[in-house]
């Protein structure tokens, strides 16, 4: 039955991360990202839902909770609170958190599972073959790269196993034909290009079953009470559990409008296991594919703990504020490429874009409008040609960034609006406000009133416009303005007036950091 009230919401996801680890640059960079859109979404009036969550079963997490000496569902306890606390102190405002260990989500897999077994689609057979530990799956010939196994797989084994069986192969060719008719399903377009080239050689059947004697820590598979289902199986469908499959209202969310992903993941496991798993099920397929590319150390390499040059969030964080790190990782990173982190490159754009550029715009504002002005924001009274440019690029920019945004470049939306605040700088250079108020005559007194209502309302305008990166120090700066603050940008221009506004200092906005000990 539809429920005539219900809208379909904009559903967005990101990956599930592991359960064995903490969190790292990784997982706050695609938080970071679906978090943005999600709040640049809301700001175009749309409804959305926001999912993000936890990976906690297979061999891996089995592992490290008996390095551990502790047991599984204990670790995923402990490190679904530190996922779930870096999220708040990023900002990032997930609508729900799925945990795979969750009721909710296991009743679905098992629905799903038994589903495609009585539907012939899942047969049981002996495989042997080179098992790959690390990567927890059988693996081929085929997936060394010059020769060699590649990390994310390790050395493999021999094991020979009778295990259950996904017909994933029969849909190879399906597939094919999906991606051909839809060609944007996989964003940026070269990560499509992959898809197809994985896509050229033949696919195997999925084995989705781990026999108990080697891993129980998994859901049980509803026929055959000696298995639990492989992880990647039971992790997939977290989009769909969450979602409330099989509840009416399934349909407010379902089909997923991106799934945000890294680019390590996308093949095979969302672009060919997924696709092939819903359309079996009979499900339609999820709009789009987003996969962000990796952020490497400064020297182009991985990061990783023992070669010590991983990034801790949260120690940025703890300096700078989740503000400047999100602003960072999103004018760093183009969005579907790889990034380099370097702190040299951080402590610059914080020092330069946010403290010089944007703080001291605001602190010269606030500081002039209270010297000149008694505090209260004046009413623009003459308007010369420099005054009418600042004017037309703020309108300019209000329409270009929302477009940068609306295709995930942020990273080009932000060097718009950092133009746009350099601008409004060398304004205030060019009319000295300063030497106006000295002249003291009429018509100084009407152009210092004009410059400092524009730099008043080209302010207003980038904190608006820098709402989805920086949630918290945007409000803050509107705040400051006595600007309402609203729920969208559906009257976002330069008309709207802040003539009379009070304006408030505060605490300096982005006070220069010693990074140390
Ligand atoms: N549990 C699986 C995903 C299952 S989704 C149904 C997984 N987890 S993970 O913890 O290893 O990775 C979670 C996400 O973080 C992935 O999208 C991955 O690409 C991303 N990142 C991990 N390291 C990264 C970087 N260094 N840079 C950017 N993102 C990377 O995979």
């Amino acid at each position: 039955m539809t429920n005539l009230q219900s809208v379909k919401k904009f559903y967005l996801t990101t990956a599930i991360d592991y359960a064995n680890g903490s969190p790292h640059i990784g997982h706050a960079y695609e938080k970071i990202l679906a978090d943005t859109i999600i709040r640049f979404k809301r700001l175009e009036g749309i409804e959305c839902y926001f999912l993000t969550g936890l990976d906690e079963h297979g061999q891996k997490v089995a592992e490290t909770a008996q390095k551990q000496s502790t047991l599984p569902q204990a670790l995923c306890n402990r490190v679904a609170d530190d996922f779930k606390n870096l999220c708040a102190r990023l900002a990032v405002n997930y609508d729900d958190y799925i945990r795979t260990t969750e009721e909710r989500h296991k009743v679905v897999v098992r629905e799903v599972l038994q589903k495609l077994h009585d539907g012939g689609e899942i047969y049981r057979a002996e495989y042997a073959g080179l098992y790959s530990t690390r990567a927890e799956r059988f693996v081929q010939e085929k997936d060394k790269i010059d020769g060699r196994w590649p990390d994310d797989i390790g050395e493999p084994i021999e094991l020979k196993e009778t295990n259950y069986f996904f017909r994933l192969s029969h849909y190879q060719g399906w597939l094919v034909d999906f991606l051909n008719k839809n060609q944007d399903f996989v964003v940026p377009a070269f990560r499509q290009k992959q898809v197809l080239e994985f896509l050229k050689e033949p696919i195997n059947d999925l084995c989705i079953s781990r026999p108990k004697s080697r891993l129980s820590w998994g859901i049980e598979l509803p026929f055959d009470s000696e298995y639990v289902t492989y992880v990647w199986f039971d992790a997939l469908v977290n989009y769909i559990s969450a979602a409330g499959y099989g509840e009416n209202r399934f349909e407010d969310y379902w089909p997923a409008d991106y799934h945000i992903v890294g680019k390590d993941i996308l093949v095979p496991a969302h672009s060919v296991y997924w696709p092939i798993m819903l359309h079996a099920l009979e499900i339609p397929q999820p709009k789009h594919l987003f996969a962000h590319g990796w952020w490497l150390a400064k020297g182009g390499e991985k990061m990783s703990k023992s070669l010590g040059n991983s990034v801790q969030p949260l120690d940025y964080v703890d300096l700078y504020g989740a503000d400047a790190f999100r602003f960072f990782l999103l004018r760093e990173m183009i969005a579907g490429q790889d990034g380099n982190f370097s702190h040299d490159l951080f402590v610059s754009r914080y020092n330069g874009d946010l403290a010089n550029d944007l703080g001291n715009l605001i602190s010269r504002l606030t500081n002039m409008v209270g010297r000149y002005c008694s505090g209260k924001i004046p009413a623009p009274a003459t308007e010369e040609s420099l005054d009418q440019d600042i004017q037309e690029s703020a309108q300019r920019l209000i329409q270009s960034v929302r477009m940068e945004y609306g295709k995930f470049a942020f990273h080009m939306g932000l060097e718009q609006i950092f133009d746009f605040v350099g601008r409004l700088n060398r304004y205030i250079e060019m009319r000295a406000p300063w030497q106006l108020a000295k002249q003291g005559d009429n018509s100084s007194v009407k152009l210092l009133n004009t410059t400092l209502s524009f730099v008043a309302k080209g302010v207003h305008i980038v904190a608006e416009l820098l709402r989805p990166i920086m949630p918290k120090i945007c409000v803050e700066i509107l705040h400051r303005l006595g600007a309402t603050i609203t729920d969208t940008w559906e009257n976002l221009s330069w008309a709207t007036s802040l003539v009379g506004n009070e304006i408030l200092s505060g605490e300096i906005l982005f006070p220069k950091v010693e990074w140390g000990e």
